[in-house]
């Protein structure tokens, strides 16, 4: 099994170009399923989730093309499968974002329940619902969803939390609906809106983007449009605290400044330089020892619970006690035991972490549970004293486009080795 190897205390030096975001490239993917002909996808990043998503897309009958330079030509015209199997859902579960659009265009669709997750329950009955609301007929049969509709029909959708996928699961199905659909409480994460103007390119009528209120009036066709993945701000935010973690300078390059308005505001309020120096650039700087601050994680505007692992690294070596809140997920502090691996003072209590700040962590061998947990323990190898080994990375691969060498690009001592690390000898 492949591992990375991390020497930690070099201060990092250059430029990071961030990638097309994966938690937009998914539901854009899925979206293709909703009209025939080509769609032109440029910046999709190269992902083991993208690569999960589009197997799937293949298994229902869809021509995918992959092109240089993450260009993805996709053909839905021989659409001839409705059903997406366990063994890809299983390793995805965002692969359930083909339930909307696969109802929405053949009027049927089963779909594999994804199960339980390492970050916590994650349910899907939201989108259940909605379906539902708009006129399908669900039945669960041997662990798959099966929906039926003649045409979903436009319905008032209120969701009790809002939901990312759930959102863009039901403006996928909404946009080929009759009438008009309102989707009230929706979440307005950036990839939401990202979705959502592709559907507008499509044909789709929809408003109130990026608000908590999302409005479709529902066509009868679609057409198929080209698309540029929007830059991915968790990639983006893991690397400002990079530098937050190892000490140097960075210019984060190919970014949304805007979609990171928290983190840099709570970044700063830490102690860290950072300036927005161009419309898709930010430039970071550690001049010293960062300052404890509390997070608290929200749905957008707020803070991210996908960086909620990352700024936990920071406030390990932090001057004095912060309280990290996780409010999305109910276990997404898997990350915590490893962490205390490496020296770390931290105590969880129900939903909270409460993290000492200690003068610095010592590297160790650590694994990886979930996707973001693994690239805090790479921020964390990064400031360690001495040699962190990360292994389970296929976390990682799911969710950052070559992350150690970008990393290795801008100074950091980090490889990727195969094969199972050497263990240290016993105590006699
Ligand atoms: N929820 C329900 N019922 C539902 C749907 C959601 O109770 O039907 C609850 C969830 O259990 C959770 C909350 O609502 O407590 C919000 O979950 P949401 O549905 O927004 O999460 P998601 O759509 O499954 C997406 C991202 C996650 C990210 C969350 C929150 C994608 C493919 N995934 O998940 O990304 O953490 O939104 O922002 O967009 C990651 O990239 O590492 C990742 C986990």
């Amino acid at each position: 099994m492949a591992h990375l190897e991390i020497k930690g205390g070099r201060a990092l030096k250059g430029t990071i170009r961030i990638s097309g975001a994966k938690n937009a490239a998914l539901p854009i993917l899925s979206a293709t399923l909703l009209s025939e002909g080509r769609f032109k996808l440029r910046q999709v990043p190269e992902l083991e989730d993208v690569r999960i998503l589009i197997e799937l897309l293949r298994e229902l009958g869809v021509s995918v093309q992959y092109r240089e330079q993450g260009t993805v030509f996709v053909d839905s015209s021989k659409l001839e499968s409705f059903e997406a199997p366990y063994d890809l859902v299983r390793r995805m579960r965002a692969s359930v974002l083909v339930l909307g659009p696969l109802v929405a265009r053949l009027g049927k669709a089963r779909v594999s329940l994804p199960g339980g997750c390492a970050i916590g329950a994650r349910p899907i009955d939201f989108h259940l619902k909605g379906l539902e609301l708009m006129g399908a007929k669900l039945e669960i049969r041997e662990g798959f969803v099966e929906a039926r509709a003649n045409r979903l029909e436009g319905a008032r959708i209120y969701f009790d939390i809002p939901s990312v996928t759930g959102t863009e699961n039901l403006m996928m199905a909404a946009s080929l609906a009759k009438g008009n659909t309102v989707i009230e409480n929706a979440a307005r994460e950036p990839e939401v809106v990202a979705l959502g103007r592709l559907l507008q390119d499509m044909g789709a009528k929809i408003k109130g983007l990026g608000t908590d209120t999302i409005k479709i009036e529902g066509t009868k066709t679609l057409r198929p449009a080209t698309c540029t993945i929007i830059p991915d701000r968790i990639e983006a935010g893991t690397y400002l605290m990079a530098v937050g973690a190892a000490g140097g300078e960075l210019i984060i390059e190919n970014c949304v400044p805007e979609h990171l308005e928290a983190v840099i505001l709570k970044l700063k309020a830490a102690g860290l330089k950072i300036k927005v120096i161009d419309a898709d650039k930010i430039k970071v700087k550690r001049r010293r020892r960062l300052c404890s601050v509390d997070v608290k994680t929200q749905p957008y505007p707020g803070f991210p619970t996908d960086l909620q692992a990352q700024i936990m690294v920071l406030m390990s070596t932090a001057g004095k006690l912060s309280v990290i809140t996780e409010t999305i997920f109910e276990n997404r502090f898997m990350h915590v035991a490893e962490l205390k691996r490496l020296g770390a003072d931290i105590k969880v209590e129900g939903r909270s972490a409460i993290v000492r700040g200690v003068k610095h962590l010592n590297g160790a061998p650590v694994m990886a549970t979930d996707l973001r947990a693994s690239a805090s323990l790479v921020l964390a190898g990064l400031g360690a004293k001495g040699t962190t080994i990360v292994q389970g990375l296929h976390h990682l691969d799911r969710g950052y486009e070559r992350m150690d060498e970008k990393l290795s690009a801008v100074g950091a001592r980090i490889k990727r080795v195969n094969g199972t690390p050497v263990q240290e000898g016993k105590m006699s």
